[in-house]
């Protein structure tokens, strides 16, 4: 059956470039003749009713904006049968007949489960800054934070420099070390610890005995935020006891990194996105993330950028260790 009308909403941890997104699923569905219906809350407001319909105007002045004008929630309810019940029910009411959920990991796992359980065609588009979603090259909201990384660590190296010390900076990326490695190269610093590293090798034994210049009287480690890892605290705690001659401090960057004015390349990405996404519902195309594969946009089955782990560059690794020497 041919769709309608579309709803649109973001969930789970906000991203830059999120209204990018939503501007360009508007536009493209108002642009082929589609209705276009806002959700607020992500998942929540399927259930508690609050929908709106958007004209091209509701999304006008927001592509630069940091956040998301729909707002966005986690919700425990929909993770039951009878939670997802209630918000098919709603979705019936309001005639919505095809989804666009903005989101990550969770979001898009929530949003298969959906639509296996009530055949309706739905897309994703992976917005999240931990770029860890598999299929995609990149995730909307990935470049801004790394730019807002790299402006904190330029600061930080500031102070590093001047007192002679280490320091330890904890980026986010629940369980994945691309902001950290990344976030490592950009700003110059010495070393990341990472989670997809830290199975392998002691990352900072290998880096305290054999990395660091004795020349250089500072140095930074990013370190990406996981229990695997230990972060950032639980890095300088362990070289307070087994390396007592560095003089550390530690430094958490936390949810400034979300936030922020979403770059060119996060705001460019989200709106081919948005498009592809409406461009794939109208082809028939479900269950599928869109994604981007060498500059070229891709559509993932669920089942495969939900269920794999994204692997981490090798050649990065390798630049970020020859660089730092
Ligand atoms: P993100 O999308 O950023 O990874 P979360 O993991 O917090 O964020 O997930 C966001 C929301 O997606 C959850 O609050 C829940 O509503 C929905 N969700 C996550 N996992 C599931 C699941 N297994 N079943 C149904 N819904 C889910
Ligand atoms: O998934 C995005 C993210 O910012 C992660 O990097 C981080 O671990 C988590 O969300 C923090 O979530 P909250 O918004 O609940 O603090």
């Amino acid at each position: 059956m041919a769709i309608k009308c579309v709803g649109i909403l973001t969930s789970g941890g906000d991203a830059p470039g999120m209204n990018a997104a939503i501007r360009a699923v508007t536009r493209a569905a108002i642009f082929n003749g589609l209705r276009v219906k806002g959700i607020y809350r992500g998942y929540k407001g399927m259930i508690t009713d609050e929908i709106e319909e958007f004209k091209t105007q509701n999304v006008s002045n927001i592509i630069q904006r940091g956040g998301t004008i729909l707002k966005t929630a986690r919700c425990a309810e929909f993770k039951t049968p009878e939670g997802r019940k209630q918000a098919y029910d709603k979705l019936v009411e309001h005639e919505i007949d095809s989804l666009v959920v903005i989101g990550g990991d969770g979001s898009l796992t929530g949003a298969r489960i959906f639509a296996e359980e009530y055949n309706m065609p739905i897309v994703g588009l992976p917005g999240t800054i931990d770029n860890d979603l598999y299929g995609t090259d990149v995730t909307i909201g990935y470049d801004t934070a790394l730019n807002t990384i790299m402006e904190c660590v330029d600061k930080i190296r500031d102070t590093a420099t001047s007192h002679e010390r280490l320091f330890f900076i904890e980026v986010m990326g629940r369980d994945a070390g691309f902001l950290a490695l990344n976030g490592a190269i950009a700003s110059g610093a010495e070393a990341a610890i990472i989670p997809e590293i830290s199975l392998e090798k002691d990352q900072l034994a290998e880096m305290i005995e054999t990395g660091f210049r004795k020349s250089k009287n500072s140095s930074i480690v990013l370190v990406a935020e996981s229990e695997v890892t230990g972060g950032a605290m639980g890095v300088a705690e362990r070289v307070k006891n087994e390396y007592p001659q560095f003089d550390v401090r530690v430094s958490i960057l936390g949810h400034l990194q979300r936030g922020g004015s979403p770059t060119a390349q996060d705001r460019i990405l989200a709106t081919r996105m948005g498009v592809a996404a409406v461009d794939a519902l109208l082809d028939g195309q479900r269950n599928v993330m869109i994604g981007v594969q060498n500059d070229q946009i891709v559509n993932v089955p669920f089942s495969k950028a939900i269920k794999n782990d994204k692997p981490i560059n090798r050649d990065l690794l390798n630049a970020l260790r020859i660089s730092s020497i």
